[in-house]
């Protein structure tokens, strides 16, 4: 096992993870690794969580700033927000107790665009990084760290941080070797210059993170696995929104706007994005790439069918039977994937040259197109904005999907008036619901309003919103996007008051 760790001063600082989580003391901020369930610390946030409880049953306060790539897994986010330690935390969170926390008001939850994360702790707005705790696959010779299955803020965390511990986890397989590409070239204003990336293959960076040795305090051994978990199956209402979705494609390229392998894509996480990938092998574009911020279970079989020449992202976010086929041909896909720092993978001057076709789920859409993606009812944090800004505002064709009602049909996704802006109505050009699609592109707000009625809005529903809609028209302030603004968010209130948005 300690083979992993080649550099013989690494070495000498194996600990234990019980000994290695008492170098975080109350107040300290803490940068983990870990995106979307890969690649975080497994036993020293669990040791830490362990810790953190014994001091609040001796009466004394602990609770630590957490900053990661995104969401985690249960033995961090999840065994942290439970032991109560969590004082702060961003960029993405998406734990359940963690979530019911932030929604009591217990934790502070700072969302903002994980393009934007490495760049807002370089400016210093969030004070001091105290410490890192990061993942590794292994550590070579000279010292340089072999990432894992995410690759997130790393870099930035372990540039930053004053002490840093690492976990070498034997679960992680060694062959991921050289998919890595870490670019070191970014810099604050006025220090910037272009990223020399052109085309989603290109490799600009180095397959391994730098790390200072002298700041490392301590080296843990582990072989837990990542958290996976399984897709559901495409139900019908995914199937429906895949099918509308691909149609619109197969049309773009029909009529000459799209090239017939597409642009690179970008997929959001989730079952409807899933279903809309698995879609895509029985679809008629070939030698297709993806530039997007993670990879799910129907990148990998487009790559094994050959349609997807290649995939690159920050990390991956599979199923535990796709983990293990990856793990097993992890050779095969080595130079078909390519994992890089979150500001690389989401950054937007890449996404705007690139011209990725961005799909993302939404919460609600409103008739005018404004997008709500992260707050049910206007106050309540489902998960955070992730990388759903990055790539809308910048790609060469933002799509939204949604199934066009929640909650047992209990709520329209279709509303008079977003509770929660995420995505301005400008960012916003495609809106897909199993009743179709409305293609907002160069449509004024009153022209919106009907197609996203028409052609995206539940059945149930439709005729309440025409109604509103009509009335808006008659007795609204101006005309350019009708409102009434008394009326405007009343359906999120009946729900508040009645446990449904129905009249
Ligand atoms: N009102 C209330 N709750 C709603 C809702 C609405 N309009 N729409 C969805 N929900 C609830 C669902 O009921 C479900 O709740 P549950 O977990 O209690 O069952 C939950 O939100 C997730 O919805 P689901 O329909 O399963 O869709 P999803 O897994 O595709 O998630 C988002 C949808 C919007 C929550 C998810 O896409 C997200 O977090 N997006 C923001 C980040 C992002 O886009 N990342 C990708 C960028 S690379």
């Amino acid at each position: 096992m300690s083979s992993r760790i080649a550099h013989a001063g690494l070495r000498a600082k194996i600990t234990s993870a019980e000994e290695a989580a008492t170098f975080i003391k109350n107040g300290m901020n803490v940068g983990m690794s870990g995106f979307t369930g890969s690649g975080y610390p497994k036993v020293v946030s669990q040791a830490l969580a362990d810790q953190i409880e014994a001091t609040h049953a001796a009466g004394d306060p602990f609770k630590i700033g957490v900053w990661t790539g995104a969401s985690t897994g249960p033995e961090l986010d999840g065994a942290l927000a439970k032991a109560d330690g969590i004082g702060f935390r961003l960029p993405y969170s998406s734990d359940p107790i963690a979530r019911d926390k932030i929604n009591r008001g217990e934790i502070n939850y700072f969302d903002m665009h994980l393009s934007h994360v490495a760049q807002i702790a370089w400016e210093g707005f969030l004070g001091p990084l105290d410490t890192a705790v990061i993942e590794v696959a292994g550590i070579t010779p000279e010292g340089d760290l072999i990432p894992s299955t995410s690759v997130g803020n790393n870099k930035t965390w372990l540039d930053q941080a004053k002490q840093i511990i690492l976990e070498v986890n034997s679960w992680q397989n060694l062959q991921l070797d050289g998919m890595h590409d870490i670019y070191y070239g970014t810099a604050l204003p006025p220090n910037r210059v272009p990223i020399p990336l052109i085309r989603p293959d290109d490799r600009i960076g180095q397959p391994h993170f730098r790390c200072d040795p002298a700041k490392v305090v301590a080296v843990v051994e582990t072989d837990s696995p990542d958290r996976n978990l399984p897709f559901a199956a495409p139900d019908a209402n995914a199937k429906a929104i895949a099918g509308h979705l691909l149609e619109f494609l197969k049309n773009e390229v029909k009529q000459g706007r799209l090239p017939p392998s597409l642009l690179p894509l970008q997929s959001g996480v989730g079952n409807v994005t899933n279903a809309v990938l698995a879609g895509l092998m029985d679809a008629p574009f070939e030698n297709m790439t993806s530039f997007t911020e993670v990879i799910q279970d129907g990148m990998i079989d487009l790559l094994e069918s050959g349609k997807l020449l290649m995939a690159s992202a920050t990390a991956f976010s599979l199923s535990p039977a796709m983990a293990e086929r990856l793990n097993r041909d992890a050779s095969w896909f080595r130079d078909k994937l390519i994992l890089r720092p979150q500001e690389i993978s989401n950054h937007p001057e890449l996404v705007r040259r690139l011209g990725c076709i961005a799909m993302n789920g939404l919460i609600e859409a409103d008739i005018y197109g404004a997008v709500n993606s992260t707050h049910v009812m206007g106050s309540k944090i489902q998960n955070g904005i992730g990388g759903s800004g990055d790539f809308a505002r910048n790609a060469f064709v933002s799509i939204f999907m949604t199934p066009s009602t929640a909650k047992g049909g209990a709520i329209s996704a279709i509303v008079p008036q977003v509770s929660h802006v995420d995505h301005i109505a400008q960012d916003v050009q495609v809106i897909v619901t199993e009743q179709g699609l409305a293609d907002l592109r160069g449509l004024v707000p009153r022209q919106r309003a009907m197609l996203i009625i028409e052609n995206c809005a539940h059945p149930d529903f439709r005729d309440a919103l025409k109604d509103y809609y009509e009335r808006a028209l008659r007795g609204s302030f101006g005309q350019q996007s009708p409102s009434l603004l008394t009326e405007a968010l009343s359906w999120h209130q009946r729900f508040v008051e009645t446990g449904s948005m129905r009249p």
